[in-house]
């Protein structure tokens, strides 16, 4: 992350834009991104019934080309986190898998928070806050189901037991359940929700405003300001 100070204060807070993603992790998160919509929109071909034209013949063919070649770019895309930016994986590892009490203080007043914008009872955030964890171990979790489940099915046919290929075949299954259920609400919260929608610009040009960052992630906003992150005026 880089690491220079806004030399001038801005002129208005809202204008005040901290670093939140670096370009690894933007580009990481739509690799992962395309990746899933194409092996979900492939799946689909194969798995549901009003969608068989696309699952026989020369289409059916392209179908499962197409879901093998997302599959490949869907393993790479942590790979490309990993290379590209080393420190925030570990980072965003390690704050997945630590919870504390304000995550416990993050669940008891979630509803409040995003049904009827009550700020009050919400404690200080780190980067993540506890929902954004649960999402992160979900996608950990799937992704390991996914990879190995996956490389069965598609290596495995004649070579593993007719037992575990069909329970690798439940598991993919069971996996996409609950991977588009998080997708559904992840799209909705950054596309839809009024509270949350700024968010999504940290993922297109790496910043959110200074305004945004400390009312949904004080705790880490507070240690960027420790470490005199990169910060910038908007105008600038
Ligand atoms: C490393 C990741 C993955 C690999 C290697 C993989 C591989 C495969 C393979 C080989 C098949 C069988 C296709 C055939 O009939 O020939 C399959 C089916 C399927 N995949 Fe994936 N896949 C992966 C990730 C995903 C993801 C992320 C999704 C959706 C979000 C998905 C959804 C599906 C669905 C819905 C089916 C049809 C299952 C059924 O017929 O019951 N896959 N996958």
């Amino acid at each position: 992350m880089a690491t220079s100070t806004a030399s001038k204060p801005c002129k208005d807070r809202r204008q005040v834009l901290v670093m939140r993603f670096t370009a690894g992790e933007r580009v990481a998160h739509w690799v992962h991104f395309i990746a899933f919509t194409i092996l979900l929109g492939t799946g689909m071909f194969l798995y549901m019934p009003a969608l068989r034209p696309f699952a026989v013949g020369e289409a059916g063919e392209a179908s499962r080309l197409a879901h093998r070649a997302a599959a490949v770019l869907f393993m790479a895309a942590p790979l490309v986190y990993l290379i590209w930016s080393p420190r925030d994986f570990f980072y965003s590892l390690r704050e997945a898998l630590t919870w504390g009490p304000d995550d416990l203080g993050w669940l008891r007043a979630a509803w409040g928070y995003y049904t009827r914008g009550d700020t009050a009872r919400m404690p200080p955030q780190g980067k993540y806050n506890a929902g954004q964890k649960f999402n992160a171990l979900t996608q950990i979790i799937t992704f390991i189901l996914f990879v190995v489940s996956g490389l069965i099915m598609w290596f495995g046919r004649g070579v593993v037991s007719p037992a575990i290929f069909v329970g690798s075949v439940i598991v993919h299954d069971l996996s996409v359940i609950a991977t588009v259920a998080l997708f559904i609400l992840h799209i909705y919260l950054v596309a839809v929700h009024p509270l949350m929608r700024e968010s999504i610009t940290a993922m297109f040009e790496g910043t959110v405003t200074e305004e945004f960052a400390r009312e949904h992630h004080g705790k880490w906003l507070a240690e960027q300001e420790q470490e005199r992150v990169y910060r910038r005026c908007r105008d600038e």
